[in-house]
C-alpha cells in the first residue's frame, strides 16, 4: 500500500497523525474513517498557492458531494476555500460550518423551489443555472423578493473525457448542463440577460470525475473560452467570471496516474492567462470546484476482520466490520482500492485474499485480490484514499450503523461524525 500524508510504519504498526490505528481503535470503535488533517491543508494550501496569477483572481470552492459534515467544511472554510453545494442539505451543513452566503456556489440539475427559497434565505449569492426553466424559476423568485444574485449557466462542452461512464458528464447526451452546440443555448444567455434580478457572471462547465489527462481540461478550457468570445460578439457584453469544475484524477491503486497538481494548477492558469487575453476577454476570475482531490487521500477506512474462508473453488475470503454500506464504490464504479493490516505491516504478504464485506448481498467486496500476511481474526485492516464519495454515498443497508469519522493531526484526535447508535437508526420509523 503507497502511504499518504502522514502515514507511516512504527514499531506500534501504522500511524497516521502521529497516532497508531491500534489506539485509535481502540478508542473509536471500527469501522472508522480517519482523515489526515495536514494533507487536506497541504492539498488546500496547494490549490491556493498555485491556482493564481497577477491579472486572475483563483477561487477554490470545495465540491462539498466528496464529503460533507460540519467538522469538515469548518476546516475548509479556515482554510480559506469558498464551497460548492448542490441542495438544502449540502447548504445546510455548509451554513453551520460558517460559510457566509458569497463564498457558496450553488449547484444541481434540478434544483426544487424550496430548495430555491432556502438558499435565498441563507444569503447564497451564486446559482448555477443547468437549464432554461430553472431561469424562471429562479428569476420568479427574485422578482417577489426583489433581489439580485450572480449566475453562472452551465454548459457541456462535449468534452469526451477518458474517466468511468457514470461520473462522465459532459458528453453530448450529458444531463447535466446545456449543450454549447445548440441554437437554443442563445435564447436561453438571451433571457438571463434580459432579466434584472440576474447577474451572469460566465459560464461553468465540469467534464467529469476521476480525469488523469491534464489534456482534457485544456481542451475543455479551449472550447468554454471559444464560446465566451462567441457569446460577447452575439450580445456585446463582457462576463467576468469562469467556473472550469472539478475532477482531477487522483491514486487509489498501482497504475493510477494522478494529476500532478503541483504543475498542472500553475501551467492551467498560465494557459487561461494567455488564452484570455488573445481572445480579448474580460475574465478577472477563475472557479475551481475540487472534490476527491482534496480529500481522497486524506481519508482511510479503518476495519477490524472478523472470520476469514477459503471456498472450495479456492478462494480466500477475509470478512470486515463494514463493506458496500460504508464504501458502495467498488459496487457501484468497479473502484479498485489499497489496503494493508495495520497491526502487522512489517509481516511478509504470503496470501490473497477477496476483502468483502459483512452486507447480504454477494457484489459487497471491497477489494477483489489483495496480498496480505495471512489474516487472523481481530486484525486491522486499513483502507486507503476512500476519503472520497464513501461516507457521503454510504447507506444502512442491513441496517448497519455508520462508521464515526475523525479528523487526526500531530498526536491529537477529534470526532467530527459520531458513530450511528442503533436508535439514531429507528429515528425515523413511526412506532404506534
Ligand atoms: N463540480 C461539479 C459540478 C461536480 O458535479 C463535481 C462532482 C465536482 C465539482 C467535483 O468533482 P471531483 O473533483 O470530486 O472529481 N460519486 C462519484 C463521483 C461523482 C462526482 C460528481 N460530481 C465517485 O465516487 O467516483
Amino acid at each position: 500500500m503507497l502511504l499518504h500524508g502522514t502515514q507511516q510504519e512504527s514499531s506500534e504498526g501504522l500511524m497516521i497523525g502521529n497516532l497508531s490505528c491500534q489506539g485509535l481503535k481502540h478508542r473509536y470503535g471500527t469501522p472508522l474513517i480517519i482523515y489526515d488533517q495536514a494533507l487536506i491543508e497541504s492539498q488546500a494550501a496547494l490549490f491556493i498557492q498555485k491556482f493564481t496569477s497577477r491579472t486572475i483572481q483563483g477561487e477554490i470552492a470545495y465540491a462539498s458531494k466528496a464529503f460533507s459534515a460540519v467538522g469538515l467544511l469548518s476546516l475548509m472554510r479556515t482554510l480559506g476555500l469558498s464551497v460548492d453545494v448542490s441542495s438544502s442539505g449540502e447548504l445546510y451543513t455548509a451554513v453551520l460550518a460558517g460559510f457566509s452566503g458569497d463564498k457558496i456556489y450553488y449547484h444541481g440539475n434540478n434544483k426544487l423551489p424550496e430548495e430555491l427559497d432556502y438558499a435565498l434565505d441563507q444569503g447564497v449569492s451564486t446559482f448555477i443555472i443547468d437549464h432554461r426553466q430553472e431561469v424562471n424559476l429562479l428569476a420568479a423568485r427574485l422578482e417577489q423578493r426583489k433581489q439580485r444574485v450572480n449566475v453562472y449557466l452551465r454548459i457541456n462542452p462535449g468534452i469526451e473525457a477518458h474517466t468511468h461512464e457514470y461520473i462522465k458528464t459532459a458528453k453530448h447526451d450529458s444531463k447535466f448542463g446545456e449543450s454549447i452546440f445548440t441554437e437554443d443555448i442563445y435564447s436561453i444567455i438571451e433571457e438571463i440577460l434580459g432579466c434584472r434580478w440576474l447577474d451572469l457572471q460566465g459560464f461553468h462547465s465540469h467534464i467529469g470525475s476521476q480525469i488523469f489527462a491534464e489534456s482534457s481540461f485544456f481542451k475543455a478550457a479551449a472550447e468554454v473560452l471559444d464560446f465566451y468570445v462567441d457569446v460577447q460578439k452575439r450580445f456585446s457584453c463582457t462576463l467576468p467570471s469562469m467556473d472550469l469544475g472539478g475532477g482531477f484524477g487522483v491514486y487509489y491503486t498501482d497504475g493510477d496516474v494522478p494529476i500532478q497538481l503541483e504543475s498542472f494548477l500553475g501551467n492551467l492558469m498560465a494557459y487561461l492567462e494567455t488564452e484570455i487575453k488573445k481572445r480579448g476577454l474580460a475574465i478577472k476570475k477563475v472557479v475551481l470546484e475540487p472534490g476527491r482531490s482534496l480529500v481522497c487521500n486524506a481519508g482511510s477506512t479503518l476495519y477490524t476482520v472478523g472470520g476469514t474462508k477459503t471456498t472450495y473453488s479456492g478462494k480466500n475470503y477475509c470478512f470486515v466490520d463494514g463493506g458496500m454500506s460504508d464504501n458502495p464504490r467498488p459496487a457501484l464504479y468497479q473502484a479498485a482500492y489499497e489496503a494493508t493490516l495495520a497491526n502487522r505491516m512489517h509481516e511478509a504478504m504470503t496470501t490473497h485474499y477477496t476483502i468483502a464485506g459483512k452486507l447480504c448481498e454477494s457484489g459487497d467486496i471491497l477489494i477483489r485480490d489483495i496480498m496480505l500476511p495471512e489474516a487472523r481474526s481481530g486484525d486491522l485492516l486499513l483502507v486507503s484514499s476512500t476519503g472520497a464519495y464513501t461516507y457521503s454515498m454510504a447507506s444502512n443497508y442491513n441496517r448497519l450503523l455508520k462508521p464515526a469519522v475523525i479528523l487526526v493531526k500531530d498526536g491529537i484526535s477529534r470526532l467530527i461524525v459520531r458513530r450511528e447508535t442503533l436508535d439514531d437508526l429507528i429515528r425515523m420509523d413511526v412506532v404506534q
